[in-house]
């Protein structure tokens, strides 16, 4: 079997309120799979779909081929899985070691807490109590958690909410680690720069529904829209020299090329332009497309609170 994750026309209906509308996706093993949407949009109502803490209303998950509706199949896959929820309650009194050490034993496994506790920088607060731990080591304890049974899959929900850069750049690095070891990572997030870092695909996600998916750089070059170059200088008109560059608008002072095409060729040849004509340059600008612009364009909405 070459999909690690494979969800089918998922449904799953609150009452009458569809807070997953039929979503279809697949996860090919030793990939990242980015599930990026604002708040509400049925990111960890899927995810929970996924790890057997939710029936979906129709619809079929399967994950390793197995069906986490299924108590046999759920107790299987639970070892093979590792989840790390958006929010985790951890046993306040407990020290790091010692939620190391109970998970291990959940799992029946030997507790690695040296080691874990290590791999997400928490390697000099063994001894901490949880009560006594920030919000972001907190998460990256649960990100251990999720991973000493050393799992297959992994389901991570917002797993950088609230992190410092630093907190955050050890959990990426630890993800592409993972996923250069062949694991399989569903990951939701509203964070547009960790869903383009991370994910080998993306899945966007609005009211329930998947509105697009490619590999990040794909969805900037079909959502994106045009690269500009904008110039401000006295004395400035676009010439013959720059046509079929793109299209120009004037606004004001501001001269703004629109181009499908490489923007910093366009960049220069304005610049070669300009000082042949001999106009004076106050201001020069360029615009590469990005998957912010993508996201905007795909879903006619900024993204909240990530900005
Ligand atoms: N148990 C529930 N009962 C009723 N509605 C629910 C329940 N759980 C979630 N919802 C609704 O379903 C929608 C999707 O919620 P979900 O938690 O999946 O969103 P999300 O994409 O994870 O959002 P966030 O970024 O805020 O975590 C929301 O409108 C939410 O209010
Ligand atoms: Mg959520």
């Amino acid at each position: 079997m070459d999909q690690a994750i494979v969800v089918e026309q998922l449904v799953k209906r609150y009452g009458d309120f569809p807070a997953v509308d039929g979503i279809t996706f697949a996860v090919p093993h030793g990939t990242i799979f980015g599930l990026l949407g604002r708040n509400g949009a049925g990111k960890t109502t899927t995810l929970e779909c996924c790890i057997g803490l939710g029936k979906p209303t129709s619809g079929s998950v399967r994950v390793l081929g197995l069906d986490p509706t299924r108590a046999r199949d759920l107790a299987r896959m639970r070892p093979r899985i590792g989840v790390q929820l958006q929010a985790t309650s951890l046993p306040e009194k407990a020290n790091v070691r010692e939620v190391l050490v109970l998970y291990a034993a959940y799992y029946g496994i030997a507790p690695r807490a040296a080691e874990m506790a290590e791999r997400v920088g928490l390697g000099d607060k063994l001894d901490r109590q949880i009560a006594q731990m920030s919000g972001g080591e907190q998460q990256r304890l649960a990100l251990a958690l999720a991973l000493q049974h050393d799992p297959d899959v992994l389901f991570l929900d917002e797993p950088t909410a609230g992190m410092d850069a630093f907190g955050r750049r050890i959990l990426w690095n630890e993800v592409e680690r993972l996923r250069d070891a062949g694991k399989s990572i569903v990951l939701t997030t509203h964070y547009i720069e960790e869903a383009e870092r991370l994910s080998d695909r993306i899945c966007v996600i609005q009211r329930g529904k998947i509105v697009a998916e490619a590999p990040p750089a794909e969805l900037v070059a079909r959502y994106g829209g045009d690269a500009t170059v904008s110039i401000v200088a006295d004395g400035f008109a676009p010439g013959e020299s720059l046509d079929g560059l793109g299209t120009w608008t004037l606004a004001g002072a501001k001269w703004t090329l629109a181009t499908r095409g490489e923007p910093g060729l366009a960049l220069a040849a304005i610049v070669t332009h300009a000082n042949e004509i001999g106009a004076t340059i106050t201001s020069l600008d360029m615009h590469r497309p990005t998957l912010e612009d993508a996201f905007i364009a795909i879903t006619g909405e900024t993204i909240g609170e990530a900005e």
